[in-house]
């Protein structure tokens, strides 16, 4: 659906503004502060931006890889200002310090719409739209509980490797999952960044096997390229992982090769972050610009993925989720 949304919304562009004809007065320029290039997760919402952005749909796009720097990331929007551009796009590295930044942005004149993490200490922007991050911890810390359950494990010893501190995602993972972990009392062994990173998830884990040696069985990566980097530092370490082995490993993003690594048996379930933000915010700039209201806080749609035997009934505040079993067919259609 979102694939189909952002199709029709291309061609219609396409057809208001053919690239032959577009001069630069004539686009519609957008500068895109974007986090870094930390994960595949990254790479796909980077791709969606620009796809959408493009020349041949009517747009300037200025983007800005802030490499994970937050002074950086304050750099690109001041330039934005600079720049006088139409509309600002900021996924925030860090959820706070952005009132001053933001304010300059209003005295500029110009919207500006945050994408996937959240800026908590600010509403001087447009719209936001993203993640539950916080839906995607209970989800996992309540599957956690069903599937202990189903298998008979009555004790849960948690390590955890967050995303880069401070972050909305981070934040909202660890919340959500401790909040469960605390409720049905499992012990919450050890909780260090792996800054989303594949690098950093092996680093950590190194230190949690030599540190942690036969001590736990659950280990939660708060992305797959976190987990990519556990697996390789399990592997070395004699750790086995997976449906049936030593640990059950939780993932989040559900990126394509997350995805194959459920389906290969050695993530146990995967969360889904999704990053296809654009066609969204192109909503949101088509509304602001034909001067319509929009809405304040738009949610991505996100499903949580195992296989068949990992499947198990669980709710979230209340509300029944739906798990989806991982195919070829799945991951092929995945990001
Ligand atoms: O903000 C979204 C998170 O940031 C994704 O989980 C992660 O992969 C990314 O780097």
């Amino acid at each position: 659906m979102k694939k189909v949304l952002g199709a029709i919304m291309l061609t219609a562009m396409a057809v208001a503004i053919p690239a032959a004809a577009a001069h630069a007065e004539d686009l519609i320029s957008v500068g895109f502060a974007q986090v870094g290039h930390e994960s595949d997760w990254r790479t796909a919402s980077t791709k969606s931006c620009q796809d959408v952005f493009s020349e041949e749909n009517g747009y300037d796009l200025s983007f800005v890889d802030c490499d994970n720097d937050e002074a950086a990331q304050k750099e690109a929007v001041r330039s934005f200002i600079e720049q006088d551009v139409d509309y600002i796009i900021i996924d925030p590295i860090i959820a706070t310090g952005w009132d001053t930044v933001l304010t300059e942005c209003d005295e500029a004149g110009i919207p500006v719409i945050v994408i996937d993490r959240t800026i908590d200490d600010s509403d001087k922007y447009a719209a936001w739209v993203g993640s539950n991050f916080k839906t995607e911890g209970l989800a996992a810390g309540e599957w956690l509980k069903a599937y202990a359950d189903k298998m008979g494990i009555e004790e849960l010893n948690v390590l955890t490797i967050s995303g880069s501190t401070g972050s909305s995602a981070q934040i909202g993972r660890s919340d959500g999952f401790n909040e469960v972990a605390e409720k049905y009392g499992w012990n919450l062994i050890d909780e260090q960044t792996g800054d989303f990173t594949e690098a950093g998830g092996q680093e950590v884990m190194e230190n949690y096997c030599k540190s942690y040696e036969g001590q736990f069985n659950v280990v939660v990566c708060q992305n797959d390229n976190e987990a990519f980097g556990a697996m390789t530092a399990m592997d070395n370490a004699g750790v086995t992982y997976g449906p049936g082995n030593d640990v059950i490993l939780i993932s989040y993003d559900a990126c394509t090769a997350g995805l194959e690594d459920v389906k290969a048996g050695k993530i146990t379930a995967d969360f889904e972050c999704n990053p296809l933000a654009a066609p969204f915010v192109e909503e949101v700039i088509n509304k602001l610009a034909a001067g319509e209201e929009v809405e304040k806080e738009v949610y991505m749609v996100e499903h949580w993925y195992a296989l068949e035997d990992q499947i198990v009934e669980f709710e979230v505040d209340g509300a029944a989720q739906e798990m989806t079993v991982v195919t070829d067919e799945v991951i092929e259609a995945q990001y």
